[in-house]
């Protein structure tokens, strides 16, 4: 199976990301998301029931490209995969999850901060990492540093985005695209407002259709 993941980024250049402990909660984040035209989340492994809300939302929301996020070992990446991850993204860089990702022949997005960690990477053979966490790590200044260094090096800013930055990081041209949690607020969601996660999708959509310099 082979999803091209990055050109869906392209014309959606924001990658939610879906926290939940219930399956049918999940599902419901997802479908708002994609109602709202965002077809690529990030359902993290931060809660007990993280796997089965990503089996459920694989399963259920065929119109989402559901991956999964804090993904810390080669076993989680595993289970992810089992569970239907279409990609995997980790908050550091991990030569095992790495390897197990590509042994499952789905994309893999690590994190980075460092120029000696974005080597790393390159030398593994990645062309898209994670930057993160981004706003800590340097922001937009850093980002343009180490991609004048790292020519060919794709990054995923996450981590202190916000509809009030987010342009600013998609006009970085090594930027394919923007991750977040600001699109699923867990208040909107302890509320079952899924119109509101559907409405902060369309608005970074938004966002992203006027605020980018990078043609492709
Ligand atoms: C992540 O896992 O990528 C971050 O927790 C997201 O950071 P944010 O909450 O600042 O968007």
């Amino acid at each position: 199976m082979s999803i091209d993941i990055n050109n869906t980024l392209r014309a959606a250049p924001v990658v939610p990301l879906v926290q939940s402990d219930d399956p049918a909660v999940a599902v419901q984040i997802s479908r708002a998301l994609a109602a709202g035209g965002l077809t690529v989340a990030e359902v993290v492994l931060r809660t007990d029931r993280a796997l089965e809300c990503l089996q459920a939302v694989a399963d259920e929301v065929p119109e989402m490209i559901a991956g999964a996020g804090t993904v810390l070992t080669a076993d989680q990446a595993n289970a992810a995969v089992d569970a239907g991850a279409k990609f995997i993204v980790s908050p550091g860089l991990d030569d095992g999850v790495v390897a197990a990702a590509r042994e499952r022949g789905v994309p893999v997005y690590p994190g980075i901060v460092t120029p000696g960690e974005l080597q790393h990477a390159h030398n593994l053979g990645l062309d898209v990492v994670k930057f993160f966490p981004a706003s800590l790590a340097g922001g937009v200044p850093m980002l343009r540093a180490l991609s004048s260094v790292f020519r060919h090096m794709r990054f995923m800013p996450t981590g202190g985005v916000s509809p009030g930055n987010l342009a600013e990081y998609l006009a970085v041209p090594a930027v394919l695209a923007c991750g977040g949690s600001w699109l699923t607020p867990a208040a909107a969601i302890a509320a079952g407002d899924y119109e509101q996660i559907t409405k902060l999708a369309k608005d970074a959509l938004a966002i992203a259709a006027g605020g980018s310099e990078a043609s492709g």
